[in-house]
C-alpha cells in the first residue's frame, strides 16, 4: 500500500508517520507546505528509508495535490493550521488551508477515486458544561472558535463529497494531543520547556478550563484501526479518558519538574475560550476495538523526559533554527 500523509512533518502528522514505518513496510509520501509548524528534524531518521520520501507542496496548489494524489492508494489528511491562539489573532490562513485546502484535496481524491482519512478535532463540537455527557458522533456541531468553525467546515465537505460523488472516506475526531515532537506553543510542551528554562507558566484565566488529553501514539494506533477495520462514510471519536482542568495539569507539571506554584502566573483569558471537552469513545472500542492504552501521568512523565533529553530539538523550535533544515538538507544536497 502506497499512502499519502498530508501535514506529517507536524507534531501528529510526523509521529503517525514514525508509527507506520515502525509497523509496516509500507510506502509513505509526506506531502507538507513546511508552515512554522512543519519540522522535517521530526523524521530526520527515516531520510534514507527507501520507504520513506518528502515532497514540499500546498494543500491549495491544485496541480500539486492531483500529482500527488494520483499514484497512491490512501490519504491520511492531517495538513492543517492548528493553534486555537492564532486562529483568533488571524483567521485566513485557517480559512485557506482548512477550508479551501481541504476541498482540493478532495477533488483530487474524487477525481482519482481514493480513500481519504480524515483527521478532526473534538473541538468541532463547541464546549460542554462541567455535567454535560461527553461527545459523541452524533453531538451537533457547534464550533466557537476560527480553528474549529475551518476544521467544522472540513468535517462536513468530508461528508458532502461522500453522499454527493460517493468518496471513500472516515473521519476521526480527537481531543488534545500530547507527545514527543509537539512543537512548543501548545499548553503541554510551551510549559515544559518554559520551566527548563526557569519562566513563569502563563495560564489563561482561572485555569479551569477541563480538555481530555490523549497521547499521540493511542491517536495513531486508533487511525489504524479505523483505516483496517472502520466502515466507509463513518465517523469516530477518539479520546484519552483523561479530563482535566488546566490548573490541575499545571500543577503535575510542576511537581513532575521540581518546582513550585509561584511559577504559575495567571495571564488574560482567551476570548471564547471552551470551559469543556470530553470524549464519549464508546463507538471505537465496540466496532474496532480501539481503547486508549497510555496512562496521562505515564505520559506525561515520558514526554518530560524526552524535551529533557532533546533540549536542542526545542532550542531549534524557538530559534526558527529548524527552518533552515529543509534548504540545507534538501535543496543544496
Ligand atoms: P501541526 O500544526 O503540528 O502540523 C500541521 C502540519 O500541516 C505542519 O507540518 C504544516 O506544515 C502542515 N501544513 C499546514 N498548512 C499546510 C498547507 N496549506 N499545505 C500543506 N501542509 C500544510 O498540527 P497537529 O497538531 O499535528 O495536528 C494535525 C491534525 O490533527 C490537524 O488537522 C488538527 O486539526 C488535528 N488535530 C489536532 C489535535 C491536537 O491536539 N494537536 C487534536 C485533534 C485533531
Ligand atoms: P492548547 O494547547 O492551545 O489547545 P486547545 O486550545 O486546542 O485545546 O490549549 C489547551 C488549553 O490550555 C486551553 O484551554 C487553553 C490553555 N492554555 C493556557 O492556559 N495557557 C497557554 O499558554 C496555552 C497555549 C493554552
Amino acid at each position: 500500500m502506497k499512502l499519502l500523509i498530508t501535514g506529517g512533518a507536524g507534531f501528529i502528522g510526523s509521529n503517525f508517520i514514525r508509527y507506520w514505518l515502525e509497523h509496516y513496510q509500507d510506502e509513505i509520501i509526506n506531502f507538507d507546505a513546511l508552515t512554522y509548524a512543519g519540522n522535517l528534524e521530526n523524521l530526520k531518521e527515516f531520510e534514507t528509508d527507501l520507504r520513506y520520501s518528502f515532497v514540499k507542496g500546498d494543500i491549495c496548489d491544485r496541480e500539486a495535490v492531483f500529482e500527488a494524489v494520483k499514484n497512491i492508494d490512501v490519504v491520511v489528511h492531517f495538513a492543517a493550521e492548528s493553534h486555537v491562539d492564532r486562529s483568533i489573532m488571524d483567521p485566513s490562513a485557517f480559512i485557506k488551508t482548512n477550508v479551501l485546502g481541504m476541498q482540493t484535496v478532495l477533488d483530487a481524491v474524487k477525481e482519482y477515486k481514493k480513500r481519504i482519512h480524515h483527521i478532526s478535532t473534538d473541538e468541532v463540537f463547541g464546549a460542554l458544561k462541567p455535567d454535560d455527557a461527553p461527545f459523541t458522533e452524533k453531538t451537533p456541531y457547534d464550533p466557537r472558535s476560527p480553528y474549529s468553525a475551518s476544521k467544522a467546515a472540513s468535517d462536513h465537505l468530508v461528508r458532502a463529497y461522500y453522499h454527493t460523488y460517493g468518496i471513500e472516506m472516515t473521519i476521526s475526531n480527537c481531543s488534545n494531543n500530547y507527545g514527543p515532537y509537539m512543537f512548543p506553543e501548545k499548553i503541554i510542551p510551551l510549559f515544559i520547556s518554559n520551566l527548563m528554562e526557569g519562566k513563569k507558566v502563563p495560564v489563561y484565566g482561572d485555569g479551569q478550563q477541563v480538555r481530555d488529553w490523549i497521547h499521540v501514539l493511542d491517536h495513531a494506533r486508533g487511525i489504524d484501526m479505523i483505516l483496517k477495520h472502520g466502515r466507509i462514510g463513518e465517523t469516530y471519536c477518539l479520546g484519552g479518558d483523561a479530563e482535566m482542568a488546566n490548573l490541575d495539569l499545571t500543577k503535575s507539571l510542576l511537581k513532575l519538574m521540581d518546582k513550585d506554584e509561584s511559577y504559575i502566573e495567571y495571564v488574560t483569558d482567551r476570548p471564547g475560550h471552551d470551559r469543556r471537552y470530553a470524549i464519549d469513545f464508546s463507538k471505537a472500542k465496540n466496532e474496532l476495538g480501539w481503547e486508549p492504552q497510555i496512562k496521562f501521568e505515564e505520559g506525561l512523565k515520558e514526554m518530560i523526559e524526552w524535551y529533557r533529553e532533546n533540549q536542542e530539538w526545542v532550542s531549534r523550535c524557538k530559534s526558527g533554527e529548524y527552518q533552515e533544515y529543509y534548504e540545507k538538507q534538501y535543496v543544496s544536497r
